[in-house]
């Protein structure tokens, strides 16, 4: 819908103050900022009303186009970058067959065993291991992590491996690492505060 909405825009944009007859052709200035409302009379089957909102800035190289309230909005900025940039807010909603969950970005250490103790960067680390087989496939993870406050404490994340080992073949080939830092157990509640006003009732 926005790249409609976009299209419609830039027509608006088209026009130049030429003059034609004895009147000069209505002109928007290089900013302006209007509310609208596309009407689909055809579209879906009882028509489509979207309703939008646009800030407008030439000499800025930048637009800004929202709508359903301001839960969708897309930043068009030309001077970011060398060839200018979109900035997209889109949520989504999820359904009851696939509901939104939060996603975690340490592994779920289930069936992980302590393999040793050892210094990485630094700092020295417990390693917890968990070997899974599928096929030829044998997949080793590793992760580092310490517990600053004793052995019942929180943990902190220091590094995480994953290799990928072909038992057919005797060779390893896949591997990939991350590289943890700055953990932390306190999250601000303000941090999962979507930009946007009234979110709940505009999502599609
Ligand atoms: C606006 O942005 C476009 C795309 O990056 C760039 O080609 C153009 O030179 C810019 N115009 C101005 C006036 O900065
Ligand atoms: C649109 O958002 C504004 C600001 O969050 C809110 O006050 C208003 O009620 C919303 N309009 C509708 C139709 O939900």
């Amino acid at each position: 819908m926005w790249h409609l909405l976009a299209g419609f825009v830039l027509l608006l944009c088209a026009a130049d103050a030429a003059p034609v007859g004895d009147r000069t052709v209505p002109d928007f200035g290089k900013k302006y900022h209007v509310k609208g409302e596309l009407n689909l009379p055809y579209s879906g089957d009882s028509g489509i009303k979207e309703p939008f909102e646009v800030w407008y800035d030439l000499e800025g190289n930048r637009s800004r186009i929202d709508y359903r309230n301001s839960t969708v909005r897309t930043f068009l900025i030309g001077n970011d970058l060398d060839y200018g940039v979109i900035y997209q807010i889109t949520p989504l909603k999820g359904t009851k067959e696939d509901p939104i969950r939060p996603q975690a970005a340490l592994p779920d250490l289930q069936g992980f065993e302590f393999e040793k103790m050892e210094d990485y960067t630094g700092v020295q680390c417990e390693v917890w291991k968990k070997v899974t087989q599928a096929g030829h496939k044998k997949n080793t993870y590793r992760l580092w992590v310490k517990r600053p406050e004793g052995s019942d404490s929180p943990a902190v994340s220091y590094h995480f491996e994953m290799e990928g080992f072909n038992t057919l073949l005797e060779s390893y080939n896949d591997k990939y690492m991350i590289d943890y830092s700055d953990f932390s157990s306190q999250t601000k509640s303000d941090i999962f505060t979507p930009p946007g006003g009234n979110w709940r009732t505009h999502i599609q």
